[in-house]
């Protein structure tokens, strides 16, 4: 049968479609702003016909009906990464979490995690019948792929995007039509300190690196002062409207990439129209999933890859909390251990934490170089893989350095307010006077 058959066999309503679903089974929806929201709004208004329907899914870009507290008999989330519209429910004991590395992510969906039901949000097909899976293919594929049925929301205003990033009408067992806007996500404000921590970061960064930057101000801060770099390149988990901005402008041009050169590889996307816009149909961009572009060994094959992440806290000795404030789960570890591990391998690599030197809280301003890791947090990055941390204050080379020179390292651009203390706590543990000169090697 000819695909165009297939596609108007397929074709059906929302409601329709989720009718599909049962009782107990696991659904998986596309990642980020990638999520159908017409195919999740449709499940929640038909929950009343489900018990125990588990969704899993990473970061919900999305209001995730399905957390609200009168759904929770019908829904239960497993959240690999908590994001602003699930953490309530995961605080309140009605949702839960799974850590999970982004690139393991597919292997579980082919084998702990089994899938059910994938909901999908895809491009309109192309002349030969396939549909691409625009700015999330991470998991999204995969767990199309592993699915036992899936539900594709076909949407026009989904950019098609290329690489290892379609699927075929065949392969799909319900099509439902709508148009949803892909969600879109203004960039970060940049601050002061955020400049200050760009500039530092943007330091490290020489002509012909490829870069792995996250969203939101620090990344979009650093871009600032990428401007004048040559022959940038990307391998990267994902990237926003910033990089579009240094792509147009010349600055990356992945020339001098040795893997997949003339190329900007990621696996997902997230900003605003012009990125989306930017992306649609074009092959300098190339998307692939996520057990691919977040293998640490693929990582490593880009040789002089700078990955740039942030984090909450970082104790003395260099351990990275990235998921956790205390026992909350505020996010996940997504791919910064991917990347940082990747960084490590890749010849003339390097990875960097970067981070405001202090965060208000409820208790008022605090530091984020601390003596200790809050009780009940979880270390994200190890001391032993840690390599740059940044704040507005300087940066700390760690890697290859004693517990005492990385701590002294730490204290130096720490917040100078909070300085006294971490310095009293330096000469308790270290039996020694701050003020004693390094070892000359570590200087
Ligand atoms: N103690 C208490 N609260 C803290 C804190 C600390 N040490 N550090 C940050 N916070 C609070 C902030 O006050 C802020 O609270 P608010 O939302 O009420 O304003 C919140 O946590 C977020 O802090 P912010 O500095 O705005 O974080 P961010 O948006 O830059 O995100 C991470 C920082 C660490 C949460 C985020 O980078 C993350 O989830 N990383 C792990 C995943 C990852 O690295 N992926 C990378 C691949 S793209």
């Amino acid at each position: 049968m000819d695909w165009k058959t297939l596609y108007k066999d397929k074709l059906m309503t929302a409601g329709e479609a989720v009718k599909r679903i049962k009782s107990g089974d696991r659904v998986v929806v596309s990642h980020a702003v990638g999520e159908p929201r017409t195919l999740i709004s449709a499940m929640v208004e038909n929950a009343d016909q489900y018990k125990g329907v588990e969704i899993v899914h990473m970061v919900a870009m999305g209001n995730s009906p399905y957390c609200r507290p009168e759904m929770e008999k019908h829904f239960r989330h497993n959240s690999l990464f908590v994001g602003a519209s699930t953490r309530q429910a995961v605080a309140d004991g009605r949702a839960d979490v799974t850590p999970v590395f982004f690139s393991e992510v597919p292997e579980l969906f082919r084998t702990t995690l089994p899938v059910d039901v994938a909901l999908v949000n895809l491009s309109p097909p192309d002349e030969h019948g396939y549909c691409s899976f625009g700015v999330s293919v991470d998991y999204s594929k995969p767990a199309a792929e592993a699915a036992k049925l899936v539900i594709a929301q076909v949407n026009a205003n989904m950019p098609r995007t290329f690489g290892d990033s379609f699927i075929h009408i065949s392969e799909l067992d319900c099509i439902v039509e709508a148009d949803d806007p892909v969600i879109e996500l203004p960039q970060g404000k940049i601050g002061d300190v955020q400049r200050a921590i760009g500039k530092n970061c943007a330091s490290l960064i020489n002509d012909g690196d490829t870069l792995q930057l996250g969203i939101g101000a620090i990344p979009d801060a650093v871009m600032l002062f990428l401007k004048d770099k040559k022959d940038l390149g990307i391998h990267s988990e994902m990237f926003s409207d910033g990089t579009v901005e240094l792509m147009e402008a010349g600055v990356i041009t992945n020339k001098r990439k040795n893997f997949h050169p003339g190329k900007s590889v990621v696996t997902f996307l997230m900003g605003t129209k012009r990125l989306y816009d930017y992306v649609n149909n074009n092959p300098s961009v190339e998307m692939y999933p996520v057990d691919f572009v977040n293998n640490p060994y693929i990582i490593a094959e880009n040789d002089n890859l700078v990955a740039i992440n942030s984090c909450i806290e970082v104790d003395l000795t260099g351990q990275v909390v990235s998921t956790n404030i205390g026992l909350t789960q505020f996010s996940g570890v997504g791919g910064q251990v991917d990347f940082v591990r990747g960084a490590q391998m890749s010849r003339g690599g390097r990875s960097i934490m970067a981070m405001p030197s202090t965060t208000k809280t409820k208790r008022g301003t605090i530091s984020k170089i601390v003596p200790l890791i809050t009780e009940g947090a979880a270390v994200t990055t190890s001391r032993d893989e840690v390599d740059y941390v940044i704040t507005e204050y300087g940066i700390a080379k760690l890697k290859g350095k004693t517990l005492r020179d990385r701590a002294r390292a730490l204290i130096e651009i720490a917040h100078p307010d909070f300085r006294p203390d971490l310095i009293e706590e330096y000469e308790k543990r270290f039996h020694s006077k701050f003020q004693d000169a390094p070892h000359k090697a570590y200087a």
